[in-house]
């Protein structure tokens, strides 16, 4: 990133009164969210996350793809919004027209300062029946099994460590409670390789790309569609689209302003080249 393009990104965001800001799993890696990507560890190391993360994975073993997200939940709630998600927070409160859309299966953009994303990929904080779909309740919201000793002190807030007295779930395969209606297994609210995006959501993006007057796309390969056509929507119609990203991807061709870094850095200094005065977080 060097000075002539942050300003350039910076005089775009300025001029722009319907921003969209396109993230991915970049946007959360300062925050220590592994991506997909990224190797696994402990026990989770032998397992392929993208064969995990499929309709056919859970039907074959609930347990195994069910303890898979809870110890990823368990992670995101030790994790912390960074400077990148508090920028994004910025840009919207200047700019209360501006949309966050996000591939993001965390809650960092929400305790960052962005009441409402739009979630392309659902939530690890929305659990549902597998079969009749029925929201159901995060397991630490289930009354503790019988004999769990009572929590002691006060709950800690959410990004701490877990409450002391709440035990840790063993990290491994986990049985899925049961849906409190039907009594098939519940599942994670997130969307799985091979499965529709939530349509809501989807036309809910693509309304707002194509009526932005700039896109900033944030942390993300673009790789996986079809999320990835939401900054190709647009550049179409004709709104300046800028990247934040340490390395090239397939949508530098479309930019007009590609800023090389990370995102916790590279917002923080945008928003401060956009508004000298703001608080960039
Ligand atoms: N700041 C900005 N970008 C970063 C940072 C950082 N600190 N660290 C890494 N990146 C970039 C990487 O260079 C990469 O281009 O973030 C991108 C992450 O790419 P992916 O892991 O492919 O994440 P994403 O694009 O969100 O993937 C889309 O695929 O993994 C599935 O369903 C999952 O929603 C996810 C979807």
């Amino acid at each position: 990133m060097t000075g002539p393009e942050l300003a350039e990104a910076g005089r775009l965001l300025a001029a722009a009164r319907r921003p969209v800001v396109f993230t991915g799993a970049g946007m959360s890696a300062e925050s220590g969210v592994p991506t997909f990507r990224d190797a696994q560890t402990g026990l989770w190391q032998r397992y392929d996350p993208q064969e995990l993360a499929t309709p056919a994975a859970f039907r074959a073993d609930p347990a195994l793809v069910w303890g898979w997200y809870e110890a990823r939940r368990r992670g995101v709630r030790r994790a912390l919004p960074n400077p990148g998600h508090r920028a994004v927070a910025a840009i919207q409160a200047r700019l209360p027209a501006t949309v966050v859309i996000t591939q993001n299966v965390d809650d960092l953009h929400e305790r960052g300062g962005v009441p409402a994303p739009v979630r392309l990929h659902g939530s690890l904080f929305a659990p549902r029946c597998s079969a009749c779909a029925r929201p159901a309740p995060l397991p630490s919201d289930l009354p503790p099994p019988a004999g769990t000793p009572e929590p002691r002190g006060t709950p800690e807030p959410r990004g701490e460590p877990e409450p002391r007295g709440e035990p840790e779930p063993q990290d491994g395969p986990l049985t899925p409670p049961a849906c409190a209606g039907c009594g098939a297994p519940v599942r994670p609210g997130v969307v799985w390789f091979g499965e529709a995006l939530p349509s809501a959501a989807l036309d809910a993006a693509v309304e707002a790309a194509a009526g932005c007057d700039l896109l900033l796309t944030v942390g993300t390969s673009a790789l996986v569609h079809p999320a990835a056509e939401i900054p190709l929507v647009a550049a179409r119609l004709g709104a300046p689209v800028v990247q934040v990203n340490p390395v090239p991807t397939p949508l530098d061709a479309i930019c007009a302003v590609n800023l090389r870094g990370p995102a916790g850095e590279v917002l923080p200094a945008l928003v401060r080249a956009a508004w000298p005065d703001a608080d960039a977080g």
